[in-house]
């Protein structure tokens, strides 16, 4: 069995990943530090995979215990998702995600240099693409990122593009996700923000499941068809999937390679309501408020090089996004911790 070392495993899309990986054969070995995760994610992955976990409590800036780890488990990749990843935090607290986007993304590096493995995918973001020239948007598109956490992934790229000059055998995967969002089918995983939720979809579900009494709908004066933001939504398992192709790609021999991870559709803020009150049979209350800085108009992928080099292209819709988000927060209305 190919062992695979996933770092932040315990968050929202390594959990997913976690399954998915363990799915098609691999031996996974998670590490996280819980800075935005909960343990109890850890004993329903147990159940839906029906085996033991193998699982390291660590910090990925500390280079002693990624030494250690690797040393005990000598994984043949490396799927790097442990990141802060909040944009508006970022913003207030740039050296927070220096520190551990960059930090930790170095330490990393360097302990897997010292160990011999030198193949990684990187959780990066259509954020590095800022506000796009073109749409849909392929990965020759001009980076220009435009704050401190899309910054930490564009870095983070231009590093790991750093280090494949210096050292032939370094081979990375850099995943440029678009807007993950939804569930596994299980109900048992998902999306669990801590506070308010940053992003679209966990808001939405919390309004549903009667957390919150009404969505904020960022502006309705954007330049879309019906005036809110566009963007491209894919579910977390395709992007799950996503991994898993990039990894035996990487493992088969494949030298580098940077891909968009979307659907390459795009969907508009009152489009994804719509369909997440006809998924859920609940109505979802929202105002229109005056736009959030920083956002832009539309943003989807062109997915088509993901496609030709890794095989992979996202299979889920809209409908199912919602249906299975749905199911997570009916299931668990507070989260892991309340269970
Ligand atoms: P998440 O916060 O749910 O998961 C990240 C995990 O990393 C958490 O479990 C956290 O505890 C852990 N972690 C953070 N810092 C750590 C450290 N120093 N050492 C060990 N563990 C640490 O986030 P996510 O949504 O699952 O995102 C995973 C990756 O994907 C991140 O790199 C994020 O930037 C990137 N990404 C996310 C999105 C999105 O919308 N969710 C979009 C594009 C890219
Ligand atoms: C989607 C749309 C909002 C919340 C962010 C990061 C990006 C990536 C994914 C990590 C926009 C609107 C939202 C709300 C709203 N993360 N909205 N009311 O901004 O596309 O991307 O998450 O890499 O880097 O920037 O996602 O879900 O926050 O917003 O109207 O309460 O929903 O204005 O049009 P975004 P989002």
């Amino acid at each position: 069995m190919t062992t695979v070392l996933l770092t932040g495993a315990t968050g929202y899309i390594g959990s997913h990943t976690w399954l998915a990986l363990h799915g098609a054969g691999f031996r996974v070995v998670g590490l996280d530090n819980f800075s935005n995760s909960s343990p109890q994610v850890l004993p329903r992955l147990e159940r839906l995979t029906g085996s033991k976990l193998i699982f390291e409590q660590a910090d990925v800036n500390d280079g002693a215990a990624l030494s250690a780890v690797l040393a005990r488990h000598k994984p043949a990749a490396v799927v790097h998702f442990a990141a802060l990843k909040a944009v508006g935090e970022s913003t207030a607290q740039p050296l927070a995600y220096y520190r551990n986007n960059i930090g930790g993304l170095v330490s990393l590096c360097q302990a897997l240099q010292a160990s011999g493995c030198g193949k990684l995918v990187f959780s990066s973001s259509a954020t590095v693409y800022g506000k796009p020239e073109r749409l849909p948007i392929r990965e020759d598109a001009a980076i220009q990122a435009t704050n401190p956490y899309g910054h930490t992934k564009r870095m983070g790229e231009q590093i790991l593009h750093d280090l494949g000059l210096a050292n032939p055998d370094w081979c990375t995967g850099i995943l440029r996700y678009f807007n993950p969002v939804g569930a596994h089918d299980s109900g048992l995983i998902g999306e669990d923000p801590r506070g308010v939720p940053n992003n679209l979809m966990p808001y939405v579900a919390q309004v549903a499941v009667g957390r919150r009494p009404r969505l904020q709908v960022f502006g309705n004066d954007y330049d879309t068809p019906d005036g809110t933001g566009v963007r491209d939504y894919i579910h977390v398992m395709d992007l799950a999937q996503g991994h898993v192709a990039a990894l035996q790609a990487l493992l088969s021999g494949r030298g580098s390679f940077t891909v968009n991870l979307g659907t390459g559709l795009g969907c508009s803020v009152l489009e994804l309501v719509r369909a997440y009150e006809a998924a859920s049979g609940r109505p979802i209350p929202y105002e229109v408020v005056a736009r959030r800085p920083g956002d832009i108009d539309a943003c989807y992928a062109d997915p088509s090089l993901a496609h030709t080099l890794l095989g992979w292209r996202a299979q889920r819709g809209l409908a199912q996004m919602c249906e299975d988000s749905w199911r997570w927060q009916r299931l668990n209305p507070q989260g892991f911790d309340a269970a």
